[in-house]
């Protein structure tokens, strides 16, 4: 392996903290591993491995050239700060330029040439801020992470249902283990050249993710469509305030228009495996709420 030093940002976060332990699980020596995170102290465990902790914010400039100091590639994992983060990648991006970090990859949306998934805005311009930048790069264009929805299971069950607007939309969702494995192989990649990969796993709908999660479970969990209306209505009687009901339901309708549905084969070709089946993230998750 060529020896060059990886970084991780977002490193504190569920899928940062994924990637920079694949890169330790591939062979990276630790002491050619950087995460970027905001406080030291959430990484003490990668600490611990010899992993460089460096602390740096998106969104201060001054933060980000010492913790880029010899980084030959980035992982920039798109911030979960949604209205701040064209800005905030923005400054990584000139300051992983600045820093002469050789390629960064980022974590953008699935389908971001045509979608029209609310979220994805932030992540077009990403996109074409890494382009105008004139550094190389990898898009990880992630689908849907298979949590999104077994992080409630306990809640469906409780309900005996999930509640949505999604229609017969199918999402090509995998998990964060599999998005983060993946990320790590394309980073690690001896090839030149910028590559954009559409990542996703096994499509489902949210009926089929109720008879999965009745099979598993035993429960009966049955999917109630909403229209859209309905769907926002119900969002702000449950306590959403207006805005954020209308962005949740916006969500459901992109789905609905099959916004996060791909066949693209990029991810299980990265992984050089099948991507987990939805049963076995939803086994995961059983196992974490037992
Ligand atoms: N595909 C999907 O279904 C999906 C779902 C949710 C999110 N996402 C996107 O994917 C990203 C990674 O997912 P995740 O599950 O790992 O999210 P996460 O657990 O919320 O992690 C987000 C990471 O971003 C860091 N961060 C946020 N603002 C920052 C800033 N100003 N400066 C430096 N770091 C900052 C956080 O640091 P702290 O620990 O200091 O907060 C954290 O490490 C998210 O941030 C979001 O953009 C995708």
């Amino acid at each position: 392996m060529t020896k060059r030093v990886y970084a991780v940002s977002g490193a504190s976060g569920h899928l940062g903290r994924l990637a920079v332990q694949e890169l330790l699980a591939r062979g990276v020596p630790s002491s050619d591993v950087v995460a970027i995170v905001r406080t030291r102290g959430n990484v003490a465990d990668l600490a611990e491995r010899g992993v460089n902790v460096r602390v740096a914010d998106y969104t201060r400039p001054d933060t980000l050239p010492a913790a880029l100091v010899g980084v030959n590639r980035l992982l920039l994992v798109s911030s979960s700060e949604a209205g701040q983060r064209l800005a905030q990648h923005t400054n990584v991006i000139a300051a992983a330029k600045a820093a002469g970090v050789a390629r960064i990859a980022y974590t953008g949306i699935l389908n971001a040439d045509n979608t029209t998934n609310p979220l994805a805005g932030e992540h077009q311009e990403t996109e074409r801020a890494l382009r105008a930048a004139g550094l190389p790069f990898i898009v990880l264009r992630n689908g849907w992470y298979t949590e999104n929805y077994t992080d409630r299971l306990a809640q469906y069950v409780e309900a005996g249902g999930i509640v949505g607007a999604t229609g017969r939309g199918r999402i090509s969702a995998a998990s964060r283990q599999d998005y983060a494995v993946a990320a790590v192989a394309a980073l690690l990649q001896d090839s030149e050249g910028n590559r954009t990969y559409e990542l996703g796993g096994q499509s489902f709908d949210l009926f089929e993710l109720a008879e999965t999660i009745t099979k598993l479970t035993g429960n009966d969990v049955r999917y109630r469509d909403l229209s859209i209306e309905q769907y926002r209505d119900a969002l702000q009687q449950s306590g959403l305030d207006e805005n954020a009901a209308e962005f949740v339901a916006a969500i459901d309708a992109s789905i609905a228009r099959g916004d996060l549905e791909t066949n693209s084969q990029d991810l299980e070709a990265l992984l050089g495996r099948p991507t987990t089946s939805l049963a076995n993230v939803i086994g995961e998750a059983r196992h974490r709420c037992a």
